[in-house]
């Protein structure tokens, strides 16, 4: 049975996922409408792994007797002044999410929650990827400057690599 300290801090984790998932889909969108197709594909593929990120926080508090709730989530952003910027703010989103994470792994700690301590190490792990995958893409378009997006939107998808495969063990 989850102590009420850790649901709360797990649900609270519930509207992070839910709002990257949300992040994502608006910055998808805007890269779509932009001609960005594969920019596009990206983030959308993002979008729906942190809904699974999501799902997979949901379950877990009902399994565990706690009550899972699903809150609203703020409006991302509509625009953005650079793929480069874009991606910036992805990197800084991971980050505050990873140090998110890092502070429930704490709270498990304090709380002697160490099934929860235990279960979350996926997260920990899959943040790790989630930075590295957010600092590849930048590097990259550091590589390219502001100038021709054409071949980095046309193989961008190449560089979500194991990421795929982690996500399908998700759910
Ligand atoms: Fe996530
Ligand atoms: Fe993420």
């Amino acid at each position: 049975m989850l102590n009420k300290t850790i649901e709360k801090a797990l649900n609270e984790q519930v509207e992070k996922e839910g709002y990257s998932s949300s992040l994502y889909l608006a910055m998808a969108s805007w890269a779509e409408v932009k001609g960005m197709a594969g920019v596009a594909e990206w983030l959308y593929a993002q979008s729906d792994e942190e809904r699974m990120h999501m799902l997979k926080f949901i379950k877990y508090i009902n399994e565990r007797g706690g009550k899972a709730i699903i809150p609203a989530f703020k409006q991302p952003g509509k625009e953005y002044s650079s793929v480069k910027k874009m991606f910036e703010e992805v990197l800084k989103h991971e980050q505050f999410i990873s140090s998110s994470i890092n502070n429930i792994v704490a709270l498990c700690v304090t709380e002697k929650d160490f099934t929860t301590q235990h279960w979350i190490q996926w997260f920990v792990n899959e943040q790790i990827e989630e930075e590295a995958n957010a600092t590849k893409i930048l590097d990259k378009l550091n590589l390219v400057g502001d100038g021709n997006l054409y071949l980095f939107d046309r193989d961008i998808m190449s560089l979500r690599g194991e990421e795929g495969a982690n996500a399908a063990d998700a759910t």
